[in-house]
């Protein structure tokens, strides 16, 4: 039985998975356990830090040891970048330092993996496990990929086509010009935080208009080889750079807009070109910039395929599962098809009584906690619901989540509060999956909420929480076979208040990572102004706490 560890180490949100026979059994990134967002600073200099925790856990959940281990995958692969460093690490760069790092990667896992033969560690060219997590998880099996993120060995961007499960290459564009370092930089000239609040720019170009496209559309553009250019730009000349507590100037919101029009612009040439050469009607996507709902959305809209499927965990994290399935189809497996984000850690009911018991917080077991949480929704109380494994990828999607009422436009404003977040960052609404259609526009089913979609105007008015200034709303819809418990929360929801839909945000405060095990749960309820905690069957309410605090 092949047992298959995938990790991503190299560049930022460290995480592992198992494949057990083509299964995908784990995956979980190490900011969870580690509780540091996004599990390490993303330098060079970081390279040497493996996500031990995530990948201890995986062996766990499958109940092995790490010699039992068949093949470890790790989703960088340093010889193709090794020729061209310098001899001398010290010297000025990082290429080398972090090429060593790699190199020796097998000898330090098995440091922090006992038992582990570092034998069985196989590198993955970056953007090979990037492709992998998509046409090796995407329900089809057949499909034109791209990928794109930040950098990968030497490339920024893989265009090809997954015939059962075995990739061809199409084009690959090479450093420096990369879409997702382009984005990187606009993050934090803007004052924000780079490889981790890129969103924030998707979310503030709302507010703005593309300005600059014309000069944008100068220096960014693709290629007739299936690749693209990014020239060297002065991002000041457009807007002046903002220190993270800086005013915010029209010109920000401006440039925001202008870069992520171009990069719509260029994705859906990237996209035609691909498309001429394949003919496919299934397009499947990862890498960081993957995770732009509104260019996802824009491509759906106006691109050439039929049909996209985005992995839920597009970001560098995700590397650790399609490296895994990457190797285990080349050990003669035939990798599942991935059917959901929900593959971490869960409780048992047993195990979540001894937390709330040991906390001596006041806990009562109602009947159903999902009547009991759209109880205290529908009066206009903010529930934190953790229920069931926690999602790969950076999206809540009913298991670790806040949630609210959509119906007050206040509680934007009030979930912002609770998390520490900017205002102008928008909501999103969980809906039921057979009701979507009635509410939303656009790309639907959407379980992993990497699509915007359009309100239909007579909703706009009913749910204002969760509409954006340009009246979108990135919505998940919840499919009743797939999330029993979260349809039913929604059904009992919709039958108080005849609205299908809930706020849902992660359940965490600012800077911090996702809430995963039943303490962190504890800790963000006890330090945020939410009203209930519904954990597994139980229900903690805020009222009771402080009435107990006073006896
Ligand atoms: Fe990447």
């Amino acid at each position: 039985m092949p047992f298959v560890l995938g990790l991503n180490a190299v560049f930022h949100d460290p995480a592992a998975a198992l494949v057990v026979d083509g299964e995908i059994v784990a995956a979980a990134e190490e900011e969870r356990f580690s509780r540091r967002k996004h599990g390490k600073r993303p330098v060079p200099f970081s390279t040497w830090e493996l996500p031990e925790q995530a990948a201890r856990w995986c062996l766990h959940q499958a109940g092995i040891t790490p010699d039992e281990i068949s093949a470890v995958a790790y989703s960088y692969d340093p010889s193709l970048v090794a020729s061209q460093v310098d001899a001398d690490i010290t010297a000025d760069g990082w290429e080398g330092l972090r090429t060593l790092y790699a190199e020796r990667a097998p000898r330090f896992l098995s440091t922090a993996l006992p038992g582990l033969d570092p034998a069985a560690v196989r590198f993955v060219p970056h953007h090979v496990a990037h492709a992998a997590s998509a046409h090796l998880a995407a329900p089809w099996p057949t499909s034109s990929v791209l990928v794109l993120d930040g950098r990968g060995e030497q490339a920024s961007h893989l265009a090809g086509r997954g015939v059962d499960g075995e990739l061809e290459i199409l084009a690959a564009q090479s450093l420096p010009h990369s879409l997702g370092l382009l984005y990187e930089d606009v993050t934090a000239h803007l004052g924000f935080m780079r490889s981790s609040d890129e969103y924030k720019v998707m979310a503030l170009a709302s507010y703005g208009k593309p300005t600059f496209l014309d000069e944008l559309r100068r220096a960014i553009r693709a290629t007739d080889d299936g690749g693209f250019v990014v020239e060297p730009l002065d991002l000041g000349t457009f807007a002046k750079a903002r220190p993270a507590d800086g005013p915010w100037e029209p010109e920000h919101a401006d440039l925001a807009s202008s870069v992520q029009t171009r990069l719509e612009e260029v994705i859906l040439d990237l996209a035609r070109w691909l498309h001429a050469r394949t003919g496919d009607a299934n397009l499947t996507m990862a890498g960081g910039v993957a995770l732009n709902c509104v260019a996802n959305a824009r491509l759906a809209r106006e691109g050439p395929f039929e049909r996209i499927w985005v992995q839920p965990a597009a970001g560098d994290a995700g590397t650790a599962l399609g490296s895994a399935l990457h190797v285990a189809r080349a050990m003669g497996d035939q990798p599942s098809p991935m059917t959901s984000a929900a593959l971490g850690r869960e409780w048992s009911e047993d195990e979540i009584e001894a937390w709330l018991t040991m906390a001596a917080v006041p806990f009562e077991r109602p009947p159903d906690v999902a009547e009991a949480a759209a109880e205290v929704l529908a009066n206009d109380g903010i529930v934190a619901w953790f229920q069931g494994r926690s999602e790969y990828g950076p999206r809540a999607l009913g298991n670790r989540s806040l949630l609210a009422d959509p119906r007050h436009e206040a509680n934007v404003e009030r979930l912002n509060d609770v998390k520490g977040r900017e205002q102008f960052r928008p909501v999103a609404p969980m809906v039921l999956a057979e009701r979507a259609g009635e509410i939303f526009v656009g790309h639907l089913p959407s379980p992993y909420m990497l699509f915007i979609h359009d309100v239909r105007p007579e909703w706009r008015e009913r749910i204002p929480a969760v509409v954006h200034v340009d009246g979108t709303a990135r919505a998940q819809t919840v499919d009743r076979a797939e999330s029993p418990l979260v349809a039913r929360l929604l059904e009992a929801f919709a039958r108080r208040t005849g609205v299908p839909v809930l706020v849902n945000t992660s359940l965490n405060t600012a800077g911090r990572p996702i809430v995963d095990d039943p303490r962190d749960a504890l800790e963000c309820f006890g330090s945020a102004a939410v009203d209930v905690l519904a954990i597994g069957p139980f229900i903690v309410r805020r009222a009771a706490l402080f009435a107990g605090s006073r006896t």
